[in-house]
């Protein structure tokens, strides 16, 4: 893996907007969740995607920028374009969510993240979890330590509707990754 200085990361020549060591928390992921379903929302440049893709195989992956598959490797059948902030293709897209058997991990990593984060935890069941990126708690826990682990700040607690939702156990840990780990009760 090579970095740069931006805290941006490329996983096996594609770009990803994670933290330098995001791999190790994918990996930490499928260890306590190797049978869950996965969707990402927000593709970019397809890095994550093409990590979470060596760990669990198929994913699916939204963005409404069609650029992203030209950047794609071996995950080209699972990215999906449209626009996640119009309900009707949420739900669309997401309805059967509610009758899959395995746990459903949302990585929720659009243009609005709170915004995602409250349309999309309807579609959500007991179990499953949802995870919002560019995360601390709030302002002053993104001053004190959030500054050190990432270099940019869009969602904080307050910002999520949360009835229904608890904090994941993994809670703290994704703090170190800028992910906010929720799950649906
Ligand atoms: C922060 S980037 C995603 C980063 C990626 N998950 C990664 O880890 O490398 C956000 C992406 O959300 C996409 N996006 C913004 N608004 C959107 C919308 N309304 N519907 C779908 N995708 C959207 C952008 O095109 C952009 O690629």
């Amino acid at each position: 893996m090579i970095n740069n200085r931006g805290g941006s990361t490329y996983y096996n020549n594609s770009w990803t907007m994670q933290v330098l060591n995001i791999t190790e928390f994918v990996e930490f992921i499928y260890t306590k969740y190797p049978e869950a379903n996965i969707i990402e929302l927000g593709t970019a440049y397809g890095g994550l995607t093409n990590l979470l893709c060596d760990f669990y195989g198929k994913i699916r992956s939204y963005d409404n920028n069609p650029t992203a598959i030209a950047y794609s490797k071996h995950a080209e059948d699972s990215f999906l374009i449209g626009d996640l902030h119009d309900d009707l293709f949420l739900k669309e897209q997401f309805k059967s969510n509610l009758e899959e058997e395995k746990v459903t991990i949302f990585f929720i990593d659009g243009g609005d993240k709170a915004l995602e984060f409250n349309k999309v935890k309807k579609y959500a069941k007991p179990g499953d979890i949802l995870m919002v990126h560019d995360y601390m708690i709030n302002q002053e826990d993104f001053e004190t330590r959030g500054k050190d682990v990432w270099n940019h700040f869009e969602v904080g607690e307050d910002d999520l509707d949360l009835e229904g939702i608890t904090r994941a156990p993994f809670f703290d840990r994704g703090i170190s990754y800028a992910w906010g780990a929720y799950q649906k009760q």
